[in-house]
Formats: structure tokens, sequence, C-alpha cells
């Protein structure tokens, strides 16, 4: 694959090469039963073709609904959470301006803000002080259409959207994406009329930003979709079939091999701070995809050199149970030297005149060689540059290799029922309607 190249040579000399080729060996059943739906969890592996199923015309309704709540509004809000949000805030943060939130908005700008992903109070009223008087929209999202967090922040926004603009001008400035049939939201958006779009009932929500659920909140921040969705196309068509030019493939494996070797722990490190909720859309990925039936890598992810500072120490000498991903962008897009200076009170001058990004990467590479040198195993994935292609080529790639890295762990890569006893819980504490006696139970144990 021209975008992407993983470079595992280390790690695999870390783990064994006799156990690296076989799981190279296994792949090859992994990847045939993502690609023909013989494996656990074969109900949900709409997204493994998503790429090429997405239509021209879906793209261009996806299009013109941005377009016209980038036209009426300067913020739009996205109401999710984990998968309802996750991919769409990590492709944003990885596109956008870093200070976009600080600057004047300009016409046809529009400002995309998340609620919904927390149950803060702080957050919905500072989040609602923000949007008095101002021209909003709001995208909710929940495949389920029934997540308590989403519902409260869309119950408020809303109220507060209605009350601004009035009941029937609210219903051109909300749009719904969520179950085509179950579900409160779906109830909601028939009855009110809303703009809907459907998360197909085969993608689950941590496999869906290439559904509407990612690709029209994008879209209403100003990105290209198609090049998104071009670039997962690419990697889809890279990564069906086994053999070591499979990058997807590669990764799944050294990752079990490392697993497999003591380290339980994964560590994805990015030196640059557009990643960073990459790195968390990432962990939901991984984590709510293996970590399962007493098994799975912990997924945990930091943000360098920033974090050199604060875990750098534990991730040197500490527990030798972890192994590192480094998630390298080969080329900024803007161009900084460090400037010289007369009297170098500060004992730059030595890098005056070099790039920025020349630090950084000899920071990174420094970095690898300490940890290397301290036990842990470092897999490098090198990417050219962040733009859209690219994202959606990175986006798919953990996909595919999750996928396989799943079913090479022994689990169903597609379940989550772990997430299922913090709802209840919090259920019966709250009092809600048949769960009585549970919260009766519950209390007593605080
Ligand atoms: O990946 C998942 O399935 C979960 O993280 C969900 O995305 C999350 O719980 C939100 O669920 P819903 O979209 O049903 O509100």
């Amino acid at each position: 694959m021209k975008n992407i190249q993983v470079e595992i040579d280390h790690a695999v000399y870390f783990a064994g090469e006799d156990k690296y080729n076989a799981l190279q060996q296994e792949a090859v059943g992994a990847i045939e039963k993502l690609e023909n739906g013989t494996g656990a969890g074969a109900d949900f592996l709409g997204w493994v073709n998503l790429p090429k199923d997405i239509t021209e015309a879906q793209l261009a309704d996806i299009e013109a609904t941005a377009k016209g709540l980038r036209e009426a509004c300067d913020y739009v809000v996205c109401v999710g959470i984990g998968g309802s949000y996750l991919g769409a805030k990590a492709v944003i943060e990885a596109l956008q301006d870093q200070f976009a939130a600080y600057k004047k908005i300009k016409p046809e700008e529009t400002h995309v803000l998340f609620a919904g992903q927390n149950i803060g109070e702080d957050y919905l009223a500072e989040l609602q002080k923000l949007l008095e008087g101002k021209k909003f929209g709001i995208i909710v999202i929940s495949k389920s259409g029934t997540t308590t967090e989403p519902a409260i922040a869309f119950r408020l926004l809303r109220d507060q959207l209605e009350k601004q603009v009035g009941k029937e001008e609210a219903k051109k400035l909300i749009v719904a994406i969520t179950d085509a049939q179950k579900g409160a939201l779906r109830t909601m958006a028939d009855s009110e009329g809303w703009k809907t779009y459907v998360i197909p009932d085969n993608v689950g929500g941590r496999f869906s930003v290439l559904t509407p659920v990612g690709l029209l909140p994008i879209a209403v921040a100003g990105f290209n979709v198609r090049e998104l969705v071009a670039g997962a196309r690419e990697m889809m068509e890279a990564t069906r079939h086994p053999g070591p030019d499979n990058v997807a493939e590669t990764y799944a494996c050294v990752r079990n091999a490392l697993y497999q070797a003591g380290k339980k722990t994964e560590i994805l490190a990015n030196f640059n701070p557009k990643l960073h909720y990459l790195g968390e859309w990432w962990k939901q990925l991984y984590g709510e995809s293996e970590g399962k039936e007493g098994k799975g890598i912990f997924p945990a992810a930091v943000d360098l050199t920033t974090d050199l500072h604060s875990m750098g120490q534990y991730i040197q000498e500490g527990e030798r149970t972890i192994f590192e991903t480094v998630l390298s962008v080969e080329r900024p897009f803007d161009a900084l030297r460090i400037p010289q200076e007369q009297q170098d009170l500060d004992g730059l001058n030595y890098i005056a005149g070099k790039r920025i990004d020349e630090v950084n990467k000899m920071a990174e590479a420094g970095t690898r060689l300490a940890h290397e040198d301290g036990g842990v195993p470092v897999v490098r994935i090198n990417v050219p540059t962040l733009d859209e292609n690219t994202l959606g080529a990175l986006i798919y790639f953990f996909e595919k290799a999750c996928g396989i890295s799943g079913y090479l762990l022994g689990v169903n890569p597609f379940d989550q029922p772990g997430v299922e006893a913090y709802k209840k819980n919090m259920f019966a504490l709250l009092g809600k309607p048949g769960y009585e006696a549970a919260g009766e139970e519950l209390k007593k144990r605080l």
C-alpha cells in the first residue's frame, strides 16, 4: 500500500520469528472469515466493503445536507458517544486548524462541536451558554437510539434550539442518524419530520465512521469526504488478500506475536498533536473489539513528545509488559525553522535553521531507540501526511487489522457485551421503571 507502511523488524525479533510466522499462517483463515462472512460476529461485517458500497447518490446527499447546515449555522453540535462520535472527532481534529475554535467564524464556515459524550453538567451548561443567541444546528447520532448520554444532551439542545428559532425552524436544523426502524430516536425523528440517515444494521458503532455517522459531521466541518472514502477504498483493495504485502495482516500478526510474548499493553504513540483523537478512536476500536473473555491487549495512547514528560519514565523503566506502536507522519503542511540568536543564551543555536519537524523526527528516532533499549518493542506505522485520503486509508487499515487481530486472539471482535453492565447499574440507581429491585440491592452496597 503506497500510503501506509508498517515497520516491524525489531518487534518481530523481540517476539520471535516463529511466533510471527505461525500467526501469518493463521491470518489466512482470519482474512477469509472477514471476506466471506464465516467467522464469529459475521452479522456485523458491513464495514468490510463499505468504502465501495457507498454510492455516488449517498455521497451527494451527505454533501448537500452538510452544505445546508453550513449555510444556516455557525455551530453544528454532533451529539453522540463512543462509536457515534469518536471517528468524526478524530478525523476533524486531524484535518482542521488546531486554533480554529479561537478564530472568528467567516461566512459559510461552521464549527463542529461535540456533546453527549459525557454527563458533565458544567460541560453542557457552558455549551448552552456559548450557543445562546447563535445560529446552530444539531446532528444527533445513536445507533440504538436509546443511549442515555446523548439522549440527555439532545433533550437540552433541542429545547434550546426550539426556544431560539421556533419549533418549525428547528426541524430544518436537526439531522438524526440512527437505526432504520427501532429506537426512541427513530420514533422521534419520524414523528417530527427531521432529516435522517440510517446506520446499517450490519455496521457496529466503532466501525461506523465511513457511514453518515462520520461522513456528515466531517463534511459539515468542510472536509472532502469523497477523498476520505477513496483512501479507504484503496486500503480495502490492498488488504483483501493474505500475504506479506497486506499491511493490516502484518500489524495484526505482530501485535498478537507480542501479546503471546507477554506484552499485554499496546501504547499507540503519536508525534503530532493533531492525532490525539485518532488515538482515542483507536482505543475504542481495539478495546471494545478485543477486551473480552479475560483476554485482549490493553490499548493505551500517548501524545509525544508531550507525554515523555509524564509517561516517559514508565515506558522506559516500568513493568515490562508493554509495546509501543508509533504513528509517524512524514510531512507536515507548514514549514517553520528555528531562528538564530546572537547571544544563544538558551543554547539552541546548534539547531538554528533546522525545521521544527526535523527536531521532532530526531526526538522520535531517539525515543524509539531508547524504548527498544529499555525492553519495549516498537512497531512503526508511517503515513505520508495528514490529508483526507491518508486518513481514510488509515481508518480502514486499523479496522481491518482489528478484525484480523480479534480472530487471531480467538474472540468475536464485533460484539461488546461488557458495555451493558454500567448501564444497568446506572438505570437501577436512577430509579428507571423496571429496575427498582436491582436499585435497592445496589444502594445497599454504596
Ligand atoms: O461501538 C459501539 O457499539 C459503542 O461504543 C457505541 O457506539 C456507543 O455505545 C453508542 O451507542 P449508540 O450509537 O447506540 O448510542
